[in-house]
This record gives C-alpha cells, structure tokens and sequence, in this order.
C-alpha cells in the first residue's frame, strides 16, 4: 500500500515518527512536505496529498497539523476526498467501514506519538465494508 503524507510546522516532527513507523511496518511513504518547523500554510500540503489521492497516486493520505482542523477542512473543499479528523481509534476505524474516508487528518497538539501510531495503524488496517447503504450514503457527496 502506498501512503502519502504532509504536514504543516505545527504537525511536522509527528509526522516525522509516523513516516519512520509506517515504513518499519512495510508502507511504501511519500512525503509531500513541509520540510521543518519553519512556520507555513497548511493548505498548501492539504492540495499536495489531495492532488496524489485523486490522481491515485497514492492509496491512502495522512495530513497533520497543530489540531488537524484546518488541514480536514482545507483538504474536504475537494471533489473525490472524504478526509476524516480522526483522534481516537473508534473513529479511525469507524471512517474507513462506514465512510471509506482516504484522507486521516490528527492535531499533533491533540495528541501523543502513541495513540497517533494507534490510530494510524487503525486507519490503515481497516477495509470498506463495501455495504450498499455505506455506498449510497456516501454517494451523498463524493
Ligand atoms: C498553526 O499554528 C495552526 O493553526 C495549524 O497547525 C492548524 O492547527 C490549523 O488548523
């Protein structure tokens, strides 16, 4: 599975820890940035990942910031994203079943290395259920 992932300053040394722990389980990870804790505009690697999710570049994307609002609001403006501020693992798995979300965006000023290793291992874990009333739902609007 290929994963994508982007930060701005305020989620960049968690994404740090997630990358080296998504690449120790196996995942093929490509970061789109940002690069330090330089400050920057989150929605600049909210479109990275969304352009690499839509154009199926990539599987599954990951985007952190300070509280992971901003980038789920940023990154749900676009057509085809179903991004899901996940923090904590019921929702995380919960988005995948019933929502087929394949964006996780998390707050590094929420939560800790730990739970946000948990909750991604979740993410990425879990299947669509593919059930018919999950795909008329989400027919809705994507
Ligand atoms: C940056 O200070 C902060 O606003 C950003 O990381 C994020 O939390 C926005 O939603």
């Amino acid at each position: 599975m290929k994963i994508c992932i982007g930060s701005d300053h305020g989620g960049y040394a968690l994404k740090l820890e997630l990358i080296e722990h998504l690449k120790a389980r196996g995942f093929e990870v490509s970061d789109v940035g940002c690069d330090s804790e330089a400050s920057c505009d989150y929605p600049i690697y909210a479109k990275a990942v969304t352009d690499i999710i839509t154009e199926k570049k990539a599987d599954l994307g990951i985007l952190v910031c300070g509280t992971g609002i901003g980038m789920s609001m940023a990154a749900n403006k676009v057509e085809g994203i179903r991004a899901a501020l996940c923090h904590d693992v019921f929702s995380a798995k919960a988005t995948r079943e019933h929502n087929n979300a394949n964006i996780l965006c998390m707050g590094a000023r929420v939560v800790g290395a730990g739970l946000a290793e948990m909750i991604v291992d979740t993410f990425v874990d879990t299947p669509f259920s593919n059930d018919e009333r999950h795909i008329r739902r989400i027919s809705y609007y994507s």
